[in-house]
């Protein structure tokens, strides 16, 4: 079993150029500059537009969760040279940003594992039109890294914790590493002012539903909103199933049960949360108006307003969390291509994108259809 808080934990060491310094490359502060023209809207065939890119700066993993990665298995990662340099993400980050991306989130694999982060971090933060900069992490590394991430720019992380117990939470990450540090990770981003912190908790049934109120409690009270999710088909390995999924509706009601909640409006369409908010008054429990939300994409899909591009490490762009077929903006990027190539290869393949995965889903499961398709695995694309 290797060390999952070294920050070379395949024994192949990724370095990038160290971009602390020098300008920002061509093309990194692109914002309103699409050339497509104003009266233009970019939507996709389900009249979506392009808000949010996630963009996952690497494939590696120092965890094997169960839910992911299972730890039976090889994996074969990206060698460096085919991932995107920190030059190559920014500049395609700002075409993004210049279609109108405003919400920017990074994630991996495990995204604190690719070197020198915090550059890459104050390259997308000086691009003009970012208004949020998220990381998604399992927050082995947070300790040390969420003082130099937010010094870079970072708005804020979420963080993925499973269990509160060490047996049960080594066993789900599937290299036995313990709670405590990841708590420490978290009370470090709070410290930094990553704040909100949000924690992402994955409830499998049998495997950690019964900790569902203890968690919104103890995180809870450690000022965490809490996203539980729904156990979702992502990938091909982790042998999912319908009998394994709790509804976001029960995991609400098993909370509410001994917390009690109200329910708080959207913020925005395309929010993947079912939100609530605490009221308070349980003694050593969550503070009132503090969130904690629930994920459905099972029960209650929310493709229809769904403005997520991703982005992969070795710079496939996916319409789609479920997605086989990426589109290739590596090989334009090294061949020459101009900004504005680029940005008519991006808006043309959203513009003909019609991906409603979870709602297709929904309506095989109702019909009680299995199709086995092609897909993705999480841990390239991101999450
Ligand atoms: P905020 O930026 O804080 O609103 O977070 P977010 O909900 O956009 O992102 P986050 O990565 O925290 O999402 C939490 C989880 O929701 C992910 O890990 C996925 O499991 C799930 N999720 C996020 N986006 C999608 C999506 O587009 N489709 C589906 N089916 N699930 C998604
Ligand atoms: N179902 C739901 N969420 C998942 N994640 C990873 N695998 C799954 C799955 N099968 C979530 C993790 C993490 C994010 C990157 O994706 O909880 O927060
Ligand atoms: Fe777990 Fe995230 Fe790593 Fe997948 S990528 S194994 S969900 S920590
Ligand atoms: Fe968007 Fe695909 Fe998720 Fe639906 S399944 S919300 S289209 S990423």
């Amino acid at each position: 079993m290797h060390d999952p808080t070294s920050d070379d934990p395949e024994g192949m060491t990724i370095r990038e150029r160290s971009q602390h310094s020098g300008p920002a490359p061509a093309g990194t502060a692109s914002a309103g500059r699409s050339g497509l023209g104003a009266e233009e809207p970019l939507v996709d065939r389900l009249g979506r537009g392009l808000d949010d890119l996630r963009i996952s700066v690497i494939d590696r993993c120092n965890y094997r969760c169960t839910f992911c990665m299972p730890a039976d298995r090889d994996y074969q990662f990206l060698p460096r040279e085919e991932l995107l340099t920190f030059e190559e993400i920014a500049r395609l980050a700002g075409l993004f940003v210049g279609l109108g991306v405003h919400k920017i989130r990074l994630t991996g694999g495990e995204p604190l594992l690719r070197k020198d982060l915090p550059a890459l971090v104050e390259m997308l933060a000086s691009i003009d039109g970012v208004e949020d900069l998220a990381l998604t992490t399992n927050g082995v590394l947070l300790e040390r890294m969420a003082e130099p991430l937010a010094a870079a720019g970072l708005r804020r992380v979420t963080v993925s914790l499973e269990s509160l117990r060490d047996d049960r939470y080594g066993a789900i990450n599937g290299v036995g590493h313990p709670v405590a540090p990841i708590l420490r990770g978290i009370e470090a981003a709070q410290r930094a002012g990553l704040e909100p912190v949000k924690v992402n908790v994955v409830v499998q049934r049998g495997v950690n539903d019964d900790e569902v109120v203890d968690l919104a409690r103890e995180l809870g009270r450690r000022r965490c909103v809490v996203r539980f999710i729904e156990f979702m088909d992502v990938g091909t390995l982790n042998d999912w199933g319908e009998a394994k999924v709790l509804s976001a509706r029960e995991i609400v009601q098993r909370v509410a049960a001994e917390l009690p909640l109200t329910p708080r409006a959207r913020r925005r369409a395309s929010d993947t949360a079912l939100r609530h908010e605490y009221l308070g008054g349980t003694p050593d429990g969550p503070p009132a108006g503090l969130e904690v939300g629930a994920i459905a994409s099972i029960t209650e899909p929310f493709c229809g307003d769904c403005t997520r591009a991703r982005l992969t490490s070795e710079g496939a762009l996916h319409t789609c969390l479920f997605s086989h077929a990426g589109l290739d903006l590596k090989a334009p990027l090294r061949g020459g291509a101009t900004d504005a190539q680029i940005e008519r290869l991006i808006a043309d393949r959203w513009r003909r994108r019609a991906d409603r995965y979870s709602e297709e889903r929904a309506e095989r499961m109702a019909s009680g259809s299995r199709v086995a398709e092609p897909k993705i695995e999480m841990y390239r694309i991101g999450g």
